[in-house]
């Protein structure tokens, strides 16, 4: 795992929608996996601006979301529809045919489900997966006690996510969500994070042992994934000076490996 501490959520955002604009660029025809919640909103509100700017065309692009609410229309304001639609879609030349996301009212689950994974398949399976975290360690919505190899699939809701997510407010109890063996077929996953109400969830991620009770901790068996996070959210690492040591230094070992081809 690469793991990126930064000073800031306005750094982190930075660092995190330049390496989607410049993914873009390389790959106009990418598949991106998209995430929601309120880490993301600084990083979609940045990409928004490089699309503004000119400098990157998403005509081609596809996009998979990793889960929505179940039992609402999709216009509702708390479906991950609406979210997507107000915060990125609207905003951007995505063509509305080539941006996925769970239904919010199937009609059958079990087979929305399966067509969604066969979707991601048929398009070459995603590139580049976004991946925020909850408290208790949840990437997309897949609770502790998940299995580490499900597929997209219905998963209940905790109270922590509840509470996080509705407050007090009578929210969905149900979600489909991306599986985790699903994310780990991603190419390259990017997990972000800020706040310090994170970092027990990230330093059980990152440093913990890989378990169901932190679904994220699997990120450990992936090999091209980055954590992305503020220095808030990177409070209980107890290899912080490290990381931070090996991002700030990262190019040093093409200096080595000059200074050895001087030397001989
Ligand atoms: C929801 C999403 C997750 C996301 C989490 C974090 O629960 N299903 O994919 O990681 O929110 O949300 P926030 O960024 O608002 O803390």
């Amino acid at each position: 795992m690469e793991i990126i501490i930064l000073p800031s959520y306005e750094q982190v955002s930075h660092e995190v929608s330049a390496r989607i604009v410049s993914a873009v660029q390389k790959k106009p025809d990418i598949v991106l996996g998209l995430a929601t919640g309120n880490t993301m909103l600084g990083i979609y509100e940045k990409v928004v601006q490089a699309y503004q700017l000119g400098k990157v065309n998403f005509k081609k692009v596809k996009s998979f979301n990793l889960d929505e609410y179940i039992g609402f229309d999709p216009e509702e304001s708390i479906t991950f529809h609406s979210y997507m639609n107000h915060h990125l879609f609207s905003h951007i030349n995505i063509p509305a045919q080539n941006t996925h996301i769970p239904p919010s009212r199937p009609t059958n689950i079990d087979l929305a489900c399966r067509e969604y994974e066969h979707k991601i398949k048929k398009s070459g399976g995603i590139d580049l997966q976004l991946l925020g975290i909850g408290r208790e360690g949840h990437i997309g919505f897949n609770e502790p006690s998940s299995s580490l190899q499900a597929r997209t699939r219905v998963k209940t809701l905790t109270e922590t996510t509840l509470k996080d997510n509705f407050g007090p407010k009578k929210g969905a109890r149900f979600a489909i969500t991306m599986g985790i063996g699903t994310i780990m077929d991603s190419r390259e996953v990017i997990l972000v994070a800020s706040g310090e109400e994170k970092a027990v969830a990230i330093s059980r991620a990152v440093e913990g042992p890989i378990s169901s009770s932190c679904p994220a901790s699997i990120l450990q068996f992936h090999k091209q994934a980055k954590i992305i996070i503020d220095e808030k959210a990177a409070v209980f690492l107890s290899k912080k000076d490290y990381y931070k040591w090996v991002w700030n230094h990262k190019n040093e070992v093409n200096d080595v490996i000059k200074d050895n081809q001087n030397k001989s």
